[in-house]
């Protein structure tokens, strides 16, 4: 009897390791592809293929190359640099996988040797759609972990992936401009208008630069390195023109994908709907991988820009100030106002920049900032500037204002650290003491506050005319909420630990207090990497549906990414299938 029970346990300990389709084959298993295999890989994508260690082994041992090391040194805030290494993404704790004691830190002493950490362990450098299918055809035979990276900017770590073959498509560039676009399946009559053509490595500084010079403009993000394509837009992708012209995703006509089966297809309003929706606000590295994406560009306009600041002697005057602004949001935002403002509580001092496109009417923006103006200027204990200015062009508020460098200006990066956020309504902006619920909350955290002015008008709109997966919430929404939180990279995981609950079990609660749990919900990009509930939280409504999707276009989970749809059936690597 005790035998028999000794047999069934080793019997089915033995299953649970030769099963391949409950985990993902890892290195030095039997499973894992040999030499020849990946040697026939290489083949297939023309020498394109290589191994990956961490940028920053060059500065330990074993491998410690000082020349090596300082010029990853000089590069390591770079985020140019950072999107075209196979072994580096943009926020370095997402290189370490400090729950195996992985990581391959700059700064730390060089006679510590380096771990592989969440960097893949090869990376397929692809140059066209053929490579991107060969990979995934050859990551789906031989059950291998698979990584989407494009700039690798994603705040949740999902362009990367432990023991995983990398697909790396930064290296993708072309963009092509099309004076009537017609969708495939449509009519030859029903052309979309104008639009352009960006591959799967296009950066937006490239998209917006490239478009100037066509004196058009098209709607996406803030950044010079964040891609055009991969992860900001099929997460539906926020815009200052958002306010003006929708979504990014609100703005694409036509995806070219490789699916789980190595298949390359087209999604749009006439081929596979089902896809063209879920691509549309479902989330990166998910549904396939985007080859290239259509999308509609605008003729140029004229643009007021405006500046606001206040500051105040004291934080009771400083929120009470806040309070009046947030009230004077939705009447702003109805105008057309879009942009960003940072609220530095320890500073008592708040700046925002909003634009007003299509118009060069300073005294109608003028008038609108009036009201406020006046209250908070003749208050005492408050300073407040403002200004209005305009600009003959779009162009120029991203040449002179949002992004004042040419292409080949990096963002910022190399960081370390999470953030939390959400979305919040118009409704509660407008009504009697919603402004005041939403400063209290920022009161009781005491922290650096990034809103964004990135919804309303064209968003609300569009949400009666277009389709997509795009979280429901972003239709109400006015403004997006974005606070966060750093650690050293000698943090230990305790310290660690205690950043994630934070941001998890105090700041993102303080913030979904305000209209409630089980209203309005986050933006899947800019969002905590521990969301609670996030099908809820990233998609409201739509996730049954993403969900259903999800399996049918990828039934194994070749595509699995950090909260993102169909990521609940396995384990937090993605590497073993919880159901
Ligand atoms: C400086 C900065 C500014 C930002 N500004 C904005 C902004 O103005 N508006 C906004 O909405 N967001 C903004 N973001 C957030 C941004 O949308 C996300 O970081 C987004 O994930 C970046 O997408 P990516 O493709 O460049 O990055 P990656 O990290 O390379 O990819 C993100 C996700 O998409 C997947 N993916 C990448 N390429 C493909 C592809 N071709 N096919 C399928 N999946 C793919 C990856 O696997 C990953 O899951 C900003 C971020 C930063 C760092
Ligand atoms: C792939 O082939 C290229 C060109 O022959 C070679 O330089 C590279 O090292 C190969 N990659 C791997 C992982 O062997
Ligand atoms: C983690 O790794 C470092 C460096 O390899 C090692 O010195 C340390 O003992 C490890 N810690 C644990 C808890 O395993
Ligand atoms: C700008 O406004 C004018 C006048 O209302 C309108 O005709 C034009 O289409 C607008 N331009 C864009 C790009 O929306
Ligand atoms: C504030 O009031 C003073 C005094 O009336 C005036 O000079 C100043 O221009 C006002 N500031 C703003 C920003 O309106
Ligand atoms: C607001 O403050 C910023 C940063 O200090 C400054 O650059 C800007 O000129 C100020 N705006 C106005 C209208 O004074
Ligand atoms: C990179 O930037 C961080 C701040 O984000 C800074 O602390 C660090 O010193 C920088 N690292 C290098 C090598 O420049
Ligand atoms: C991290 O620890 C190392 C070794 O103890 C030390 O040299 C380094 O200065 C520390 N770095 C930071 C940012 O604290």
């Amino acid at each position: 009897m005790k035998q028999l029970l000794l047999a069934s346990l080793l019997f089915g300990y033995s299953l649970a390791h030769a099963t391949p389709s409950i985990c993902r084959c890892r290195p030095h298993e039997p499973c894992w592809p040999s030499h020849q295999e990946w040697n026939h890989l290489n083949d297939s994508v023309h020498g394109n293929l290589v191994a990956v260690r961490p940028v920053a082994a060059a500065c330990h041992e074993p491998d410690l190359n000082t020349a090596e090391c300082d010029a990853v040194a000089a590069s390591w805030n770079n985020s140019i640099w950072r999107a075209t290494q196979p072994g580096a993404v943009q926020w370095v704790n997402w290189e370490a996988w400090p729950e195996h004691n992985q990581s391959c830190y700059l700064e730390t002493s060089p006679d510590i040797p380096c771990g592989q950490g969440r960097i893949p362990l090869y990376s397929v450098l692809a140059k066209s759609a053929r490579h991107i299918q060969h990979a995934v055809r050859f990551a789906k035979e031989h059950n291998i972990r698979l990584a989407i990276k494009n700039s690798g900017h994603d705040f949740l770590g999902r362009s990367t992936a432990p023991e995983s073959l990398q697909i790396l498509t930064s290296g993708m560039k072309d963009i092509q401009f099309i004076d009537n676009f017609v969708p495939a399946g449509a009519n030859k009559h029903k052309g979309e208008g104008p639009a352009v053509t960006i591959e799967a490595g296009v950066a937006l500084k490239e998209l917006y630069t490239a478009a100037a010079a066509k004196q058009r403009t098209c709607v996406a993000g803030s950044s010079y390195t964040v891609g055009a394509t991969g992860g900001y837009i099929q997460g539906g992708g926020h815009s200052p023109l958002g306010t003006w012209k929708g979504m990014a995703s609100d703005n694409a006509l036509e995806f070219q994908v490789v699916t789980a089966n190595g298949d390359l297809v087209i999604a749009n309003a006439y081929h596979n709907t089902d896809l063209f929706w879920a691509l549309r606000g479902g989330g990166g590295g998910t549904f396939g991988v985007v080859v290239h994406v259509t999308i509609r560009t605008f003729p140029e306009a004229p643009v007021v820009y405006s500046n606001l600041n206040i500051s105040a002697v004291d934080s009771s005057i400083f929120w009470d100030a806040i309070t009046q602004f947030h009230s004077s949001l939705p009447t702003l935002n109805d105008a057309g106002g879009s942009g960003y403002y940072f609220i530095m509580p320890q500073y008592q001092f708040s700046v925002m920049g909003l634009m007003f496109p299509n118009t060069s009417d300073t005294a109608m923006v003028d008038r609108l900032y009036h009201p406020l103006v006046s209250a908070l200027n003749s208050t005492s204990g408050v300073t407040v500037e403002y200004a209005s200015i305009p600009l003959p062009s779009i162009s120029s508020v991203f040449s002179k204002i949002l992004l004042p460098g040419p292409v080949g200006t990096p963002d910022d990066t190399g960081a370390v650290g999470i953030m939390g956020s959400r979305l919040f309504s118009r409704d509660l902006l407008v009504s009697k003491d919603g402004p005041a619920k939403l400063v209290n909350a920022f009161k009781s955290l005491s922290t650096e506050i990034i809103g964004h002015v990135v919804a309303g008008g064209a968003v609300a709109a569009n949400g009666q005319s277009i389709d997509s997966a795009l979280n429901p919430a972003w239709r109400r929404a006015v403004i997006h909420i974005v606070l966060g939180e750093r650690w050293g990279v000698n943090a230990t995981l305790a310290e660690q630990e205690a950043v994630k609950n934070k941001i998890t079990n105090v700041y993102v609660p303080a913030l979904r207090a305000v209209e409630g749990e089980h209203e309005m919900g986050a933006y899947l990009n800019e969002a905590n990497p521990y969301e609670v509930g996030f099908q809820a939280s990233f998609w409201g409504e739509n996730y049954p549906r993403l969900y259903r999707i999800k399996q049918k276009w990828d039934p194994t989970g070749l595509f699995i990414s950090r909260k993102g749809v169909g990521s609940e059936d396995w384990d937090d690597a993605g590497m073993c299938r919880l159901k």
